[in-house]
């Protein structure tokens, strides 16, 4: 008996002890592996295993990739979260990078794999033919003229709401912040959903509020990203993003569901009824679209375009209005424009933008000085492939720093200062935009919506700037220039301002 016991407790604590040795070579392999700098790879510090580079894991990341950039130049390698990732700050190469099809995957993100479910939608999908038909048919709908036209009138009531709740403050400090999110709010919802509301609608201001929920939890769960099996553990931070997520996905379904029992078939109001009339229109014909098109793909489409078109557009425009109080002089030439040419009250037609020059160079240097997506959205190279005389392996991801290209003396004069004048001749006319612009990426994932959002922060911008001359708040100071760019975005802090109500041409 008493050997059969000595046997069993041998045999466990040999299968321990193998059990302990598996992991441990495991470990080292795994510790080796993620250290392994493959043959010709961009060049980079040495990496700890499995996280970071050790400068890297503290303080600003902006801040570190910058001084690496100057250390080893248009292109280097540094390990992130536990990926190697390869960091682009060459032009050049950085538009070679975006026409290749081999660079045009996405890495996988805990919170973007739940929000697409499973990257059923268009920038969270690899390219691969679904994800090309997608964006396809998206870039042919955001063209539609009667649903571009619905949304600029959604964005004007919205506005003429804003400008008198503006009024209603009467000069008292105020955040413009959630102003702006309900001119662009509502302008988004008429364009998916082709659903006008009024500013105080509880509706709208639910869109709003789910949207804000699901921007909160983006790359929040650093440990996911770096150790993916730990998705599978409902954490209170892995149950509070599925929960936004869920609640923002119901609500979406919902206006879906709504348009659906309302829908006048073939009229083609919102990318929601253009969706409709596609489904409809392969059904008849007996195209099969299933592959690409399914009820969670049309969703899905929506859900992205929402916070694709709130998020960046918002903090652009936030991003004016500071800098506009930093720059009196720039916000007292801009008006002197919007007088000439609009006049103090009409309110702007998207057939006056183009004659705006002065409007439109402020709008280019605010998105060049505070790129909303610094380093873009990283992309994935699906492929081995090469680039600047490097080797890139199939499956390393890639960030393209366009905030450190609008920053570069290489390639902007003075980059630091604030001067739209780059963006016009001596004469005062439009020049075209440099190719080293790219606040909207450019190749095969280039943002659909740039039109889109051009006509938004045109719109907001001239009409706040027609109807409000803006200043610091008294006793604060002013809006500050500095961002926040912990999330790998331009974000601005929250500031207070004053805006005095505009009578006429009071600058001439
Ligand atoms: C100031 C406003 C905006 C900025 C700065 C911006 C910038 C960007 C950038 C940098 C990308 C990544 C491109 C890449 O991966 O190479 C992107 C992707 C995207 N944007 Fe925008 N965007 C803005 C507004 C909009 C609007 C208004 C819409 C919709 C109407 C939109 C829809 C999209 C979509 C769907 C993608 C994914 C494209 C793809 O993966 O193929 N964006 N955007």
């Amino acid at each position: 008996m008493v050997s059969v016991i000595l046997e069993t407790v041998y045999a466990f604590l040999i299968s321990q002890t193998d059990v302990i040795m598996t992991v441990i070579l495991l470990l080292v392999l795994a510790a080796l592996w993620s250290m392994y700098v493959p043959n010709k790879f961009p060049p980079g510090p040495v990496a700890w295993p499995f996280v970071a580079n050790s400068s890297g894991l503290k303080g600003d990341l902006s801040e570190f990739l910058i001084a690496l950039s100057e250390r080893y130049g248009g292109i280097f390698s540094v390990k992130i979260k536990g990926r190697k990732t390869v960091i682009i700050n060459d032009i050049d190469m950085i538009r070679e990078a975006l026409v290749k099809k081999e660079f045009g995957g996405r890495p996988w993100r805990f919170f973007n794999d739940v929000l697409s479910e499973g990257g059923k939608d268009i920038t969270d999908c690899s390219y691969s033919p679904e994800y090309v038909a997608r964006r396809k048919l998206l870039i042919r709908l955001l063209r539609n003229a009667t649903v571009r036209q619905r949304m600029e009138e959604a964005a004007r009531e919205a506005f003429l709401q804003v400008k008198n709740s503006i009024d209603d403050i009467n000069g008292k400090p105020f955040n413009p912040q959630p102003y702006l999110a309900l001119v662009v709010g509502s302008a988004a919802t008429s364009l998916c959903f082709g659903r006008k509301y009024n500013i105080d609608d509880p509706e709208l201001r639910e869109i709003i509020c789910a949207f804000e929920n699901v921007n909160e939890r983006f790359d929040h769960e650093v440990l996911i990203e770096m150790f993916p099996i730990l998705r599978h553990v409902p954490t209170k931070g892995v149950r509070e993003s599925k929960k936004a997520v869920s609640d923002w996905l119901m609500l979406i379904q919902s206006k879906i569901d709504q348009r659906k029992s309302q829908h006048n078939e073939g009229a083609v109001y919102s990318l929601l009824d253009g969706l409709f009339k596609f489904l409809k229109d392969a059904d008849e014909s007996g195209r099969d679209v299933s592959g690409w098109l399914t009820d969670v793909n049309v969703r899905q489409i929506l859900s992205n375009v929402f916070i694709a078109a709130m998020f960046p557009t918002v903090i652009t425009i936030a991003w004016f209005v500071a800098y506009l109080v930093n720059y009196p002089d720039v916000q007292t030439r801009m008006q002197q424009e919007i007088d000439d040419v609009i006049g103090p009250e009409n309110l702007l037609l998207s057939s006056d933008a183009g004659t705006l020059r002065y409007c439109r160079a402020v709008i280019l240097e605010v998105l060049r000085i505070r790129t909303v997506a610094l380093r873009g959205l990283p992309h994935k190279t699906l492929e081995n492939t090469c680039l600047g005389g490097y080797s890139i392996p199939s499956g390393t991801e890639i960030w393209m720093h366009f905030g450190n290209v609008h920053m570069n003396s290489k390639y902007w004069h003075e980059p630091e200062e604030f001067h739209p004048e780059r963006f016009l001749d001596e004469d005062g006319n439009a020049l075209p935009t440099p190719n080293t612009f790219l606040p909207f990426s450019a190749g095969r994932r280039k943002c659909v919506g740039e039109s889109v959002a051009m006509n938004l922060i045109t719109f907001t911008c001239v009409s706040l700037f027609q109807h409000f001359t803006f200043s610091p708040a008294p006793g604060q100071d002013k809006p500050s220039l500095k961002p926040d760019s912990s999330e790998g975005f331009s974000q601005f802090l929250p500031y207070e301002v004053v805006a005095k109500r505009r009578t006429g041409r009071e600058t001439d």
